[in-house]
């Protein structure tokens, strides 16, 4: 990828892949994660209920686990994620149903600080915000999510303006990092990309140091592709925004034996190639990121009744998806 200016990424979760082994081959696992790759992301161990369990307490070891492995292998680093509605701990569900917006901030600001500052000059992309707009389909449709996200509930008020100071707290701890928005059902051109449009706006506007729009790119072979992709991350880019594909997986429904059929692996194939290809097609894209490259640790499975979703079987087994990846570089 490195003609391109591009990195090839995937997500690891530290804990239980490099600090503990939970699953099978943790050695060949480890092999082909610093061999194949340019860059990782912690798939959950700089969230929030993972690295600030109590409000006095932080759990560095699984972020600065992949860190490391990353400096070993001299790889880049995505950090992931610092305002999000999801895997928050206790502690913030709890306290925030009495916040004020003060309070909220307070307690953002000072984790920011401290998680952004700790690893300063070791993330070359931060997603600052995930998923923040809510669904078209989702009551009161495409907005921001003040209802489920405990920050933007207390200052719902000016939801904008918490995001932009969110940015700002980002980039005066780490000047170096750029820092992205990123969202699921980002890909192409629709109601949701449209709100991201007007908010990267409002938020260039305001002075904001927002660097870059990410669309995470989890398909399912259920849906058809949307090929307006490129022209999304074109008109991002146009507002002077890096733009990247974050996390990337391509899901199916599988028959009663659980195997995918040979059209579907096919398929799968020319979906992984159309995200890059998109990719490729904009000069901004900075970063190509798989979430997970083997079947037996995609977090697919768990969440929805589908799977095959990466581009390695359980045993490693390059899949046709892999190649198209590596041809269509
Ligand atoms: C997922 C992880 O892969 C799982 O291990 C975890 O249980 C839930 O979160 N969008 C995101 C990612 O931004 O952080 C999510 O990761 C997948 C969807």
């Amino acid at each position: 990828a490195a003609p391109h200016d591009l990195e090839i990424g995937s997500a690891v979760w530290g804990k239980n892949e490099l600090l503990h082994h939970d699953r099978k081959n943790p050695r060949q696992f480890q092999a082909i994660l610093g061999d194949e790759f340019g860059s990782l992301t912690p798939e959950n161990d700089m969230k929030w209920a993972e690295l600030h369990p109590e409000p006095d307490v932080y759990d560095f070891s699984g972020a600065d686990a992949v860190v490391a492995f990353a400096k070993a292998n001299g790889q880049e680093v995505r950090g992931h994620t610092l305002l999000w509605h999801s895997q928050n701990p206790e502690w913030v569900t709890e306290a925030s149903a009495s916040w004020t917006c003060e309070e909220a901030r307070d307690v953002l600001e000072d984790h920011v600080r401290t998680v952004v500052g700790r690893y300063a000059g070791e993330i070359y992309e931060w997603d600052v915000i995930n998923e923040v707009m809510q669904d078209d389909w989702d009551a009161g449709g495409v907005r921001l999510r003040t209802e489920a996200n405990p920050f933007l509930k207390a200052c719902s008020v000016d939801p904008v303006g918490l995001i932009g100071d969110v940015f700002r707290w980002a980039h005066e701890s780490d000047p170096e990092a750029l820092l992205f928005m990123n969202d699921y059902n980002a890909e192409g051109i629709n109601t949701k990309t449209d709100a991201y449009y007007e908010l990267a706006q409002e938020l260039l506007a305001d002075g904001a140091p927002l660097q870059g729009f990410g669309a995470q790119a989890h398909l399912s072979l259920q849906y058809g592709f949307d090929d307006s992709m490129q022209a999304n991350f074109e008109r991002f880019a146009d507002l002077g925004l890096k733009v990247a594909v974050t996390e990337a997986d391509v899901r199916m429904p599988l028959g009663d034996d659980g195997e995918p059929t040979a059209e579907q692996i096919a398929t799968q194939a020319e979906r992984y190639d159309g995200l890059l290809q998109a990719c490729l097609g904009v000069p901004a894209c900075t970063s190509f990121t798989v979430w997970g490259f083997d079947d037996a640790r995609s977090w697919v499975p768990g969440v929805f009744p589908e799977g095959y979703a990466t581009i390695m079987t359980e045993d490693f087994e390059k899949k046709p998806a892999y190649f198209a990846l590596l041809d269509g570089l």
